[in-house]
């Protein structure tokens, strides 16, 4: 028997922590997922952004499988042939058998190798392929469920792609493969069933059932252990999804879920406990200037409010430079997601705001996306008033500054009263003129398709909140779309909004992990998170005091949701009356805990999963050995030493503060100073730390 390679966590690349005791020369990882260079959600976020740190392990022995989609392809891929001998012939192969099969490098950071199947080429297989699937596993796919179509031909791709993969090896390979999510699942239950010589790992982002029973009001966390999986699953119509994820994650050599309480609800609905939890991280980006992400929030604000400007063209009461930009963005499911409670304490926050006698405006963008017939007309005329206000401006500054220089020319000081004449102002009259306008800046962006029973715009008609001039919440714009740069209203890409934002609001009831907060925090922006949410309780759990680092954990547990809902008002409130400052010392706070959430320190649990799946495959070959004290949990950011609980408190931190100061763009540097002695403690929180071993 060769001698077994022993599989230590600790050892890898990435990871500073030195030595290595293996190698993974021979091993060949493919990762297989219906979001590989295809954005629906946070999946894709996952995949995308881990790349890089699993290239680098990896190298040319690494290959991404998702779904063929043109459109993606000709912005995010560049098709090349297969470097690999053995890949290359197994796509010849594959597609000389009827299929379309494409290689090439996804073009993001780790520019990692992605083999791209069309699926809807090979449509002719899949009567013959889902009456296989009955056949081996009572499994009933239905043909008017098209994304269950879609797996079941993905599902046979991916298994036929990996058997041939094998077969062609002249060694006996040593292959993992990674599977994420059920539309993906069936590829892994077909490679086990097949016997095919290949490490399995099967990740869940969310459980099919879980995402369903939460979005129809059911009290979940508190009856998890109660539900009679299968008959919920019928009454929904998706027990044959319910089955093909639940079957992937029993077949898996090893099962893992992206946070804590999503294990938990697998165990009880899938019922498998997962071997690994492996929380999700992103690259953070580290700037050489420690103020490089304020001044980015600076710049992206002024975008937004120049969007603000426009959309708001003939009803700017209120002073933009008080605005607090608030937002929330995600799949658009409106209970889960929060936005439900949301728009409820948004109307709370509006009375407190009014009778507080507050200057303050807060504007909250909901950007989910739904389904639309394109921009409406008032809001694109809102940017094109704004941008001929812009013109005139111009224009009459040129007309003020030629006066001015032929008067300097004959050595004369202007006659300021002359410096615009009569033709000045009717350009200035005409263009404000065609400012008026006689209804409400839109509350939402495009035209929708199910406008009347659409819940955001609903829940909007149904607290009122119009934009009129004596709301301080005035305006909810719903931008039923993802954000681009490319866009002709909202040129901005997510990343750059989410900069210029004060506050990330994600009240979330489902969320197995919820990116959109985890993004926030690595930009220093503030944000709402609950306790039903991975990322909510992985910060609570690494956290002394999440709120003095701006991270709000909603409770929704513990809680009804109108208590929740008064919860989330007092964080509104409490966020509104903030002063400038304040702002600017809690996102210097937030944006500490960045290497929290690095996939430099995150990426060890998949590194791990995918060990143990190697040594559950390869028994002769490689052994896991889980660590002793392994585990994370218990270690702790100290609440930061030169933070006063309360931000009201922390003005006293800077000797020369005053109200006249709150402009000075300055004013963060003292508080870093003093911010230097936290640094010590909290940077690289898991260094010398390694990973849970079996049920971490
Ligand atoms: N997102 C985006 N563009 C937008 C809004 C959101 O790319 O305009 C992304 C965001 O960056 C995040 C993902 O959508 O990575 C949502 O992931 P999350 O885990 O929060 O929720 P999911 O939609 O997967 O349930
Ligand atoms: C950053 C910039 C400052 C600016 C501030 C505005 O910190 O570096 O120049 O004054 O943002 O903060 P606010 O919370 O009001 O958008
Ligand atoms: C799922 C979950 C989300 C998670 C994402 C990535 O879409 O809904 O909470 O962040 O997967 O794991």
């Amino acid at each position: 028997m060769p001698l077994a390679r022993s599989l230590s966590v600790t050892s890898l690349s990435g990871l500073e922590d030195g030595d290595e005791e293996f190698d993974l020369e021979d091993a060949v990882l493919f990762e297989i997922a219906w979001e590989v260079a295809n954005k629906v959600g946070g999946i894709y976020t996952v995949i995308q952004t881990k790349a890089r740190l699993t290239s680098e392990e990896w190298g040319e022995n690494y290959f991404l499988v998702g779904p063929y989609v043109e459109s993606n392809v000709r912005t995010q891929v560049e098709l090349i042939e297969a470097t690999n001998p053995i890949l290359k012939r197994t796509i010849e192969k594959m597609n000389s058998s009827g299929c379309k099969v494409y290689f090439g490098r996804w073009l993001i950071e780790g520019s990692p190798y992605v083999i791209l199947i069309d699926v809807a080429f090979t449509a002719w297989s899949l009567d013959r392929w889902k009456s296989e699937l009955w056949e081996l596993c009572d499994i009933g796919v239905p043909w008017f469920d098209r994304e269950a179509n879609d797996a079941v031909l993905f599902g046979f791709l991916t298994a036929w792609l990996l058997g041939e993969f094998a077969a062609q090896c002249e060694e006996p390979p040593h292959i993992v493969a990674h599977f994420h999510e059920w539309l993906a699942g069936l590829g892994l239950v077909l490679c086990r069933q097949r016997q095919l010589p290949i490490g399995t790992i099967f990740t869940t982002h969310a459980t099919l059932l879980g995402r369903y029973l939460c979005a129809g009001n059911v009290d979940f966390y508190n009856n998890l252990s109660e539900f009679n999986v299968d008959k919920e699953a019928g009454d929904r119509q998706i027990y044959h999804r319910y089955c093909l994820e639940r079957a992937a994650a029993h077949c898996a050599h090893v099962f893992t879920t992206v946070s804590q309480i999503t294990a938990i609800e697998a165990e009880h609905l899938l019922k498998r406990k997962p071997d690994i939890v492996t929380p999700n991280g992103l690259n953070v980006k580290k700037f050489s200037a420690m103020h490089e992400f304020q001044n980015l929030h600076a710049q992206s604000k002024n975008r937004i409010q120049e969007f603000i400007r426009g959309h708001f063209y003939g009803h700017l009461d209120f002073n933009l430079d008080k605005c607090l930009f608030l937002f929330i963005a995600g799949r658009y499911e409106f209970s889960n997601k929060g936005a439900d409670i949301f728009l409820e304490a948004l109307a709370r926050l509006n009375y407190l705001l009014r009778v507080n006698h507050s200057d303050v405006t807060v504007i909250a963008f909901f950007i989910m996306p739904a389904r639309t017939n394109n921009f409406n007309v008032e809001t694109l005329k809102g940017q094109a008033v704004r941008k001929q206000l812009w013109d005139t401006a111009h224009t009459v500054k040129e007309r003020f500054g030629k006066k001015l220089y032929e008067s300097l020319l004959v050595g004369q000081l202007p006659d300021v009263s002359k410096m615009l004449d009569k033709e000045d102002f009717t350009i200035m009259k005409r263009a404000i003129f065609a400012t008026q306008r006689q209804c409400q800046p839109p509350v939402c962006t495009h035209n929708m398709l199910e406008d009347s029973s659409d819940p955001i715009l609903n829940s909007v008609r149904r607290i009122g909140l119009f934009n009129s001039s004596a709301d301080r919440v005035k305006v909810i714009i719903f931008h039923p779309e993802f954000l681009s740069s490319t866009s002709p209203l909202l040129p901005m890409d997510y990343e750059e909004f989410v900069r210029g934002c004060h506050l990330g609001v994600f009240p979330s009831y489902y969320e197995p992990w919820g990116y959109t907060p985890a993004e926030c925090t690595v930009m220093g922006i503030p944000s709402i998170s609950t306790n039903l949410s991975g990322f909510g309780c992985f910060m609570e759990e690494h956290i002394a005091e999440p709120s003095a680092y701006g991270i709000y954990i909603l409770d929704r547990r513990f809680r009804g949701v109108d208590e929740s809902c008064n919860q989330l008002t007092s964080f509104l409130f409490q966020f509104c009356k903030q002063s400038r400052r304040q702002r600017i010392i809690q996102r210097n706070r937030t944006e500490r805990l960045s290497d929290l959430l690095d996939w430099r320190y995150l990426g060890r649990y998949y590194i791990a999963a995918r060990h143990m799946a190697l040594a559950k495959a390869f028994p002769d070959t490689y052994v896991y050995e889980p660590q002793e004290h392994t585990s994370t949990t218990g270690f702790r950011y100290p609440r930061p030493a030169s933070v006063p609980p309360s931000p009201a408190l922390s003005r006293h931190s800077s000797p020369h503060h005053s109200e006249a100061e709150e402009n000075d763009d300055d004013e963060h540097y003292d508080e870093d100073l003093e911010a230097e002695k936290d640094r010590v403690n909290i940077r690289q929180p898991f260094k010398n730390r390694s990973v849970p071993g079996v049920n971490g």
